[in-house]
């Protein structure tokens, strides 16, 4: 693709992309919205687990002191000069304000100070074309993802520590357009995962340790109910009256219950204090400190959280017609999540795809990949760019 970049000279396709939404300070350089050159991500994991979560002073703090080694890291990586950027690429929001204003603040004044055009990305968009850049990528031939007839159109379901939103996502002359037709009414998925990990002891965030530990119980031993929201018929955006709407707060309150009905609680806070003294892969320790009924309770908490995400993705996809599935953020990297969507999507006839594990949790080649197709069409954001923290797709 020949494409001519702000000052009129000959485009390279360099994006760099910037990312600071939330615990990650990342940047990354990525060519013509396909090719990852470098993906460097700081994260802030061990400062926010101290305090059972992201604490949002300290992450400000956090991204001041990491973004310019983040940056001059990529670039090293990536083996070329900020002069062979054709744009910055930062997240403008959904995210914590004093977060954002890191990322925003600073993706300004490099573009300003290079001459090069600066482009804001929503984060959700971010995790979309993460699924959608390896999609492509790895099958150029076919685009993948966007077949023709009804298959055109992918329902991407977004599912980290802070969303669970279902969208419709079409592109038309290069230009990605996104309809949200679900939504979690109150906790994210990973916010389930993350507060029921911890009242089991695992620490934060407990989500990659719970999908590990699923896989060593009985997921059939605790019957969870999930679903059955009641609809809200006039809910302005939504298709069909929240029909495709999640709920996870129920489940959450159902673990606290079982937790404190099989007297768990004191177990949990042994293993906590010891799971504090290990540094690195806690994996194994984990699963020794956990009894039967623990794990058992874990499995069918995976089992449950996994086939409700299942089930409302598969109806939406039937419902709108979508032929494509995509399934981003930091639960797509969840082992029972794969496996069941994959499986039902099969029977479907549905093509599915997820992004590997690295382009699943928050990083910043995802944002430079979106802001790919705004860079064609020169949808370029003005030196007015402020963080939005309640940012919307579609
Ligand atoms: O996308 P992400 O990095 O940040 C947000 O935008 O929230 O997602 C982080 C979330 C956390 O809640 C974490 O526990 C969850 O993703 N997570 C997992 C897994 N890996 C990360 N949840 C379940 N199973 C996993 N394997
Ligand atoms: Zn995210």
């Amino acid at each position: 693709m020949t494409n001519k970049n702000y000052n009129g000279e000959m485009a390279s396709g360099l994006i760099l992309g910037i990312e600071s939404s939330c615990d990650e300070t990342a940047a990354a350089v990525v060519r013509s919205g396909g090719e990852v050159l470098s993906n460097v991500v700081a994260s802030q994991i061990a400062t926010h687990a101290l305090y059972g979560g992201v604490v949002p002073e300290l992450a400000s703090r956090e991204h001041l002191t990491n973004i310019v080694p983040v940056v001059r890291t990529a670039m090293a990586e990536a083996g070329v000069s900020l002069a062979e950027i054709d744009a910055v690429a930062v997240t403008e929001g959904p995210g914590l304000a004093g977060a954002l204003l890191v990322g925003i603040t600073y993706a300004k004044s490099l573009a300003f100070g290079l001459g090069k055009p600066l482009i804001a990305v929503n984060h959700l968009e971010g995790h979309i074309h993460a699924v959608l850049m390896e999609a492509v990528h790895a099958d150029p031939s076919t685009a993948a993802l966007r077949a023709s007839g009804r298959d055109d159109k992918i329902l991407a379901l977004v599912v980290s520590g802070g969303h669970t939103h279902l969208y419709l996502a079409e592109e038309r002359d290069g230009v990605w357009r996104y309809r949200n037709v679900g939504r979690t009414i109150d906790d994210a998925a990973g916010e389930a995962y993350d507060k029921s990990a911890k009242l089991l002891g695992l620490g934060y965030p407990g989500g990659p340790l719970m999908d590990f530990l699923a896989g060593h119980g009985d997921p059939n031993a605790v019957e969870f109910k999930l679903g059955g929201i009641k609809t809200k018929p006039h809910r302005e955006g939504t298709a069909r009256g929240g029909e495709f709407d999640f709920s996870f707060s129920g489940i959450k309150t159902a673990v606290l219950r079982y937790v404190e009905v099989h007297s768990m609680r004191e177990r949990a806070e042994a293993r906590h204090a010891s799971l504090m003294q290990i540094e690195g892969d806690k994996r194994e320790a984990a699963l020794a400190l956990c009894d039967t009924e623990t794990l058992n309770l874990i499995a069918s908490f995976q089992k449950a959280v996994v086939s409700y995400l299942v089930k409302q993705t598969m109806r939406a996809a039937e419902e709108f017609g979508a032929g494509s599935i995509v399934v981003s953020g930091g639960v797509a990297a969840n082992r029972g999540l794969r496996e069941r969507m994959t499986a039902e999507a099969a029977v479907r006839g549905l093509r599915v795809a997820f992004p590997s594990l690295a382009l699943a949790t928050d990083n910043a080649a995802m944002i430079a990949a979106a802001a790919w197709p705004k860079f064609v069409t020169g949808e370029f954001a003005s030196d007015e760019l402020n963080a939005m923290p309640q940012l919307r797709l579609g």
